[in-house]
């Protein structure tokens, strides 16, 4: 049986003997944060980027971090098997007590748990997608554990035969689901800027990084939800599954239905930059 060692609060352990108490305020108020780090060639990817908005969103919801950025690495690196691709998996809650009360408790005992997974390796597998009122709160910079909303827009999206929802927030495009969003309008790489409606999300930065050294057209700027059904092509892009076109957007095609150039270009931009840092010392 498959029964990977996690890390939880010290110890690596065995994941079917990682056991919280059941009332974690994870568990009962969803009272922590996460973050989804890939690792490429047994390579933790961007993590100083990662801790610091780990930082962040520990920092938004008041909660010390329970290691130094060094320990961090210590342990996540533990936990990465080999060479092959994979995504940890980290998660602090403000921990178990006695009683259940909204009020932090006065001593904090966080909980800490990390887990690696394989990645799914394999070229862009071109995307539908629905727009959907984004319904969530209004401190999405911060990645917390409160994921309700996010899952329920998503399955909406499967439940239509899609594989993500494009987020509008008083008509302006915010985010995907689970993802940040680039379009192409009018030859220009577009995303909306960060602020407290989006995840400044990992890859979205370096896309823009890699839009910036190579010389394509781009900018941060409000995408009325309306220039979507005009704009040459759309993407969505997390850690996990990279940059994926959008082909189909509310069952009509986005651009002429298929991958655009702009696309091919920062898929091809995205993977050499992966290479080298692969064969990186
Ligand atoms: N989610 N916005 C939301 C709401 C997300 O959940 C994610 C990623 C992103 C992209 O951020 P990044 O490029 O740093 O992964 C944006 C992760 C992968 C998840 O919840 O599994």
């Amino acid at each position: 049986m498959n029964d990977p060692i996690v890390y939880l609060n010290g110890e690596f352990i065995p994941l079917s003997q990682a056991k919280i108490p059941i009332l974690d305020r994870g568990f009962l108020f969803g009272d922590g944060v996460y973050e989804v780090i890939p690792a490429y060639g047994g390579k933790l990817f961007r993590l100083e980027q990662h801790l610091t908005r780990l930082e962040q969103s520990l920092r938004g919801i008041r909660l010390d971090p329970p290691l130094a950025p060094a320990e961090w690495r210590q342990v996540l690196n533990e936990l990465l098997k080999g060479e092959c691709d994979q995504a940890v998996y980290l998660q602090i809650t403000r921990g178990a007590y006695p009683n259940r009360d909204h009020a932090f408790p006065s001593v904090i005992q966080p909980t800490v748990f990390a887990m690696a997974t394989p990645l799914a390796a394999g070229s862009p597998q071109p995307a539908k997608a629905i727009t959907c009122e984004d319904i969530r709160w209004q401190w999405c910079h911060l990645k917390t554990i409160n994921l309700l909303a996010n899952v329920l827009l998503r399955q909406q999206a499967i439940e239509r035969g899609c594989q993500e929802a494009v987020l509008v927030r008083d008509g302006l495009v915010t985010e995907g689901a689970a993802s940040n969003i680039f379009a192409v309008i009018d030859g220009v790489l577009t995303t909306p800027p960060k602020g407290p409606k989006l995840l400044p999300g990992i890859t979205r930065d370096l896309i823009l990084e890699l839009a910036a050294a190579h010389g394509l057209p781009h900018q941060e700027r409000e995408i009325q939800a309306s220039e979507l059904t005009r704009a040459e092509e759309v993407w969505y892009t997390s850690s996990t599954r990279e940059l994926v076109p959008i082909v189909e957007l509310d069952g009509s095609p986005v651009g002429n239905g298929r991958p655009g150039k702009v696309f091919w270009r920062m898929y091809e931009l995205f993977q050499n930059y992966k290479r080298a840092y692969r064969q990186s010392l």
